[in-house]
């Protein structure tokens, strides 16, 4: 299954992704990273694991932007989608097109703390137990249907920071996981 993968930032999912597809067995293969942010540092990452990379800056009209990705993505033949920290809303056009054949990555059990500062509301909560969940991307920000999760406990202490570093460590073997089971799914339905 060719997988693209979106990015803002790090870009460390994207890479775990990678790696996995890499990985002998593997029913994925990542043929392209797109990032809206020119110098998102997973841009570097992905292109010296031999993954080909597109900047596509976000528009103000939000289909603008999402519909050259769509473009670039169907150019390689993508057939799954990976949001490994895409920080964007994206138009409920390109959700429609992409429906069950994209996934999100998101740092806490949902559907507790949905959103863009789940762990910075997790902290403010005082829950003690947290975590993170692979789910399907619907319109509806962080709604989409549940594919994996794994426990992360809060400890005593914790900032944000500190927390979401021990939430990405096991983000960084649950997400590789439902890309699995998602490309597995999908060649079954082919
Ligand atoms: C992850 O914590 C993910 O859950 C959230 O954004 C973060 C991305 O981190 N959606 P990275 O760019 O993969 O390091």
């Amino acid at each position: 299954v060719r997988v693209g993968i979106l990015i803002s930032g790090a870009g460390t999912n994207m890479q775990k992704l990678i790696e996995r597809a890499q990985k002998p067995g593997s029913n994925s293969e990542v043929v392209v990273v797109i990032s809206n942010i020119a110098d998102a540092g997973g841009l570097e990452i992905a292109q010296k694991l031999e993954v080909t990379t597109a900047f596509v800056p976000h528009t103000k009209i939000r289909e603008e932007g999402d519909m050259k990705m769509s473009e670039i993505l169907h150019l390689h033949g993508v057939e799954l989608i990976c949001l490994a920290g895409y920080m964007r809303i994206l138009s409920g056009q390109f959700v429609k097109e992409w429906e069950n054949k994209m996934i999100n990555i998101h740092p806490a059990l949902l559907p507790a703390f949905r959103g863009g500062h789940a762990v910075r509301e997790t902290i403010a909560a005082g829950v003690k137990v947290t975590g993170c969940t692979a789910h399907l991307v619907v319109e509806e920000v962080d709604a989409g249907q549940i594919i994996a999760q794994e426990v992360v406990r809060v400890e005593a202490g914790d900032t944000e920071e500190t927390l979401h570093e021990r939430i990405k460590e096991k983000e960084h073997t649950l997400f590789p996981d439902a890309m699995e089971l998602m490309s597995v799914q999908l060649l079954e339905n082919k």
